[in-house]
Order: C-alpha cells, then structure tokens, then sequence
C-alpha cells in the first residue's frame, strides 16, 4: 500500500510567503478595525474573529470598534419607539436610551464571548487573550442639529489615549463600543463610525480598517478603485456620487494624520487578511502617501531589494551581489514601492566622462508586464540626466531586446569606460547597450 503523501498546500505557502514582509512590517503597528453590528449576525462572523486574533498573534496593537445598528433598530421596533434622525445621526430620547444601552451590550458581550473562544482555541497558547474595555470615551451631548434637539445622541469630547494605549502595551485587544460617558455621569448614544475614526485619530494608528457592505469604493462602471488619496477622493465622490459616510470618514482621518484607511467587504471571509497581507489587498486604500511610491534606496531598503534580486541571480540572470556589498552600494539604487514592499528597482553608477552605467533593474515577477520596468527605466535616465550626464550603457545577457524597444543600441564592449572594460567578465559574455540621453 502505498503511503498518502502528506497535505501540503502549495498555495498556502506562497501565500505565507508573499505575506511575511507584511508580517514584518506591520508588528506593533496600531490598527483600528471597524465593523457594525449586523456582522455579528453575519456568515463569516467566526472567520472575523479568528482574523482578528490572528492580527493579535502577529504583534498588531488592536484596537476594534464596534456598531450595533440593527440591534439598536429592532429593540426600539420591538417596543414601538419611533425612530427618529436627523442627516444620519438617530434622536436618542430618554425613553430610548434603556434600549440603546441594552442593544449595545448585548454586541459587546456576544463579541467578547466569540473573541474569548476563539483564542482559547489557539493550540500552545499559554495565558488567555484578554479583551479589554473601559471609561475611554468622555461624550458630550450633540445638542441642537437643525433646530432639532438629539437629546441623548452624543459626539465624541476626549478619548483617553493613555489609558487605551496602556492595555495595547500589555496585549490586550481593546473593544470599544459606541457609548461614551459625561463629566457629568450620563451615558451618551455614540456614532459608531465617527467613534471608529476619532479613535484612530487619537492613537494616530498605522491603519484605520473599516468594514462595509460593499467591496471598497466602486464606480460608476462598477470596478473597485483600488487607491485614492484625500484629494482624489474628494473629486471622485463628487463625480460620482458615491462612497458616503464611509469614505467621509477615511478623508477625515488620512487628512488627521492616519496614514492608510483601508475599505473592505464584510461580508468576504479572511478580507482583513487578503487586505493586510496581499501585494494586491482586497478592497479600497484611501492613503496619503502614493500607491506606487518611487524613491532612492536607503539602507532600510536592502532587504526588500535582495528578496527581489536573489531569485534572479540564483537563475544567472543578473550579477551576483553580497548582502554586505549591496549594503556599500545601496546609495546607487531607486526602488518602486507598493505599499511599502519594493516590487521594481534598478541603479545607476556615473563614470567619468558624463556617462553612466544602468544595472540591476529588475520587476517582481507578479508584476511584469504593466509598464513598470518602463517606470523605473526612464525615472533611472532623469537621474542620470539630473546628475549632469549625457550617456547611459547597460550590461545584459537576458534584456538586450527590452533595453532595445526602450531606445538603447547594441555597442561594443571598447566603448565602454576604460575602467569598466577592465572588470567585464568575459565569462558572463553580457551584450552592452548605450542610449544618448
Ligand atoms: C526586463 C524587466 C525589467 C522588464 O520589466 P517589465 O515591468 O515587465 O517591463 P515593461 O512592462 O515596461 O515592458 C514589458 C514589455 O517588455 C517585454 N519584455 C520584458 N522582458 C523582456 C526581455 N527580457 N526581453 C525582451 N522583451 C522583454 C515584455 O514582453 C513586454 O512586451 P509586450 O507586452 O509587448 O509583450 C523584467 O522583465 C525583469 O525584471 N527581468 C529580469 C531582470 C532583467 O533581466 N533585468 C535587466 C538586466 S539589468
């Protein structure tokens, strides 16, 4: 009888992968998450939680908030409330307010009860996940909107940072729920969103995720638009008259001094996932700082620009090149960045007589083929042109057509730098190229 080979998934491993820079990056980074509270009835409501523990795991400082809409509705339903608003903040009337309070816990306990199971069930795990909450959240009354009086609604007046950063240090997950309390003891029916953002605000976390009922911002063609910065979305909302309080909310924060909102569909099992720790992510990023971001190479960078080359030298494509070589020359190099991984670089080394030298430029194989060999190409000849020289060559034993199609012409190994000449590797047997700039 043959022997069943063990279970491997092939796909399961390229995914952790491709997610460890991830990994790396985003340990004790603070994220807030945010979802309403029909999640809690929703499908993949065990999937979220085991995500969100998974996040913990990982080192993520988290911080989640939570809605409770629907169960707020139903109770007030249920006791022949009228529900009442104005824009899109409820009237909470003291009659009201026993509902609100009672919806409310009961989202937060039915959620610390899944959060507790579900890193109870973690194998190995030596003390329990603890889930921590609190008097964070001083509300005060949202007064008089359009000459109409909210009553027990609220708006957020302080959030305690001290106090929420505290229980993150000693890794807690922090679940805050939208009731926040008075100087004056009364307890106030919070937007949860607004609450969401406030929060991240305050903490200036890394990331601010919001879970919504659509896969991100869509358009009016019906594509996800996978990147915008504040400006942008501005101009997109007004031209297409879509992404509402949601996208309100991440221009708010971005421009507050959150660095990526991330949009993403709720009801998409392991989205948090497929956004935090995908080149490509899940949903929609509105981030100040540009998708594609193209920047010199610091020190910081030699990592991400060996784990991009090293498959290459391995199959004799490019030259091989040292850890500690890369790091003496790493001041020659530009990276392409896509959420801070770098997907592309390349470098230039200037000789004398206004000429210099293009090597090692190279596109992660997942992303060929969209222009941003062509990107890198021509942001290393503006260079070139900046620093005052007028010629470029390239040494290549694969990219001789490429180089071509971009304006370079085959040439001889004599017309290169005399110094170069002298370390050609005649072994290699690389084609040169030059382009006049
Ligand atoms: C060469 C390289 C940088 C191009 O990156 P890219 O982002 O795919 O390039 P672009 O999107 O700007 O251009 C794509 C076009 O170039 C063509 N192309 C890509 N690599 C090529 C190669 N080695 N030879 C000939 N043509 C090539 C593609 O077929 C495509 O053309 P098509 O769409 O008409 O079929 C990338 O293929 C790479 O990293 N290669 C391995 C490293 C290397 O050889 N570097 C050059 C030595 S310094």
């Amino acid at each position: 009888m043959t022997e069943e080979l063990p279970n491997i998934r092939i796909p399961t491993v390229a995914s952790m992968r491709e997610a460890s820079p991830y990994i790396r990056l985003h340990r004790g980074e603070t994220f807030v998450v945010y979802f309403d509270g029909d999640q809690i009835n929703g499908a993949v409501l065990d999937g979220l939680v085991q995500d969100l523990i998974l996040l913990r795991g990982l080192g993520i400082k988290l911080v989640v908030v939570h809605g409770a809409r629907d169960q707020i509705n139903s109770r007030l339903q249920d006791s022949n409330i009228e529900q009442e608003f104005v824009g899109n903040l409820r009237i909470t009337r003291i009659d009201a307010l026993p509902h609100v309070k009672d919806a409310v816990s009961s989202v937060r306990i039915e959620l610390e009860a899944r959060l507790s199971q579900a890193a109870l069930d973690v194998p190995g795990r030596g003390s329990a996940l603890t889930v921590a909450g609190g008097n964070f959240i001083i509300a005060r009354p949202a007064g008089v909107v359009n000459g109409v009086d909210l009553h027990f609604t609220g708006i957020v007046r302080r959030i305690d940072r001290a106090a929420i950063e505290r229980r993150l240090n000693d890794g807690e997950i922090v679940l805050i729920s939208p009731l926040g309390y008075s100087p004056t003891g009364e307890v106030f029916n919070l937007n949860s969103l607004d609450l969401a953002t406030s929060v991240a605000i305050e903490l200036r976390a890394a990331k601010m995720i919001l879970m919504m009922e659509s896969p991100g911002l869509v358009d009016r063609d019906n594509i996800v638009v996978r990147e915008l910065n504040p400006r942008d979305a501005r101009e997109f909302v007004a031209a297409n008259q879509v992404g509402g309080l949601f996208l309100d909310s991440a221009i708010r924060a971005c421009q507050l001094g959150v660095n990526r909102v991330h949009l993403v569909d709720q009801t998409v099992d392991g989205v948090l996932l497929a956004e935090l720790f995908t080149r490509d992510g899940a949903g929609t990023l509105v981030s100040n700082t540009p998708f594609e971001q193209f920047r010199l190479a610091t020190i910081e960078d030699v990592g991400g620009v060996l784990a991009l080359i090293e498959p290459l030298e391995q199959e004799g494509i490019l030259v091989k090149r040292s850890r500690e070589k890369l790091e003496i020359e790493i001041g020659h190099f530009s990276v392409l960045l896509r959420e801070d991984t770098v997907i592309a670089c390349g470098a230039l080394y200037p000789f004398p007589n206004a000429i210099g030298e293009l090597a090692c430029i190279a596109v992660h194989p997942d992303y060929r083929r969209h222009g941003f060999g062509n990107i890198v190409l021509q942001a290393l000849e503006r260079r070139a042109r900046d620093a005052g020289l007028e010629e470029v060559f390239v040494l290549t034993t694969h990219a001789s057509h490429w180089f071509q199609q971009n304006g370079f012409l085959r040439a001889d190994i004599q017309g290169l730098p005399i110094e170069r000449q002298a370390m050609y590797n005649f072994q290699r047997n690389s084609l040169v190229l030059r382009k006049r700039l």
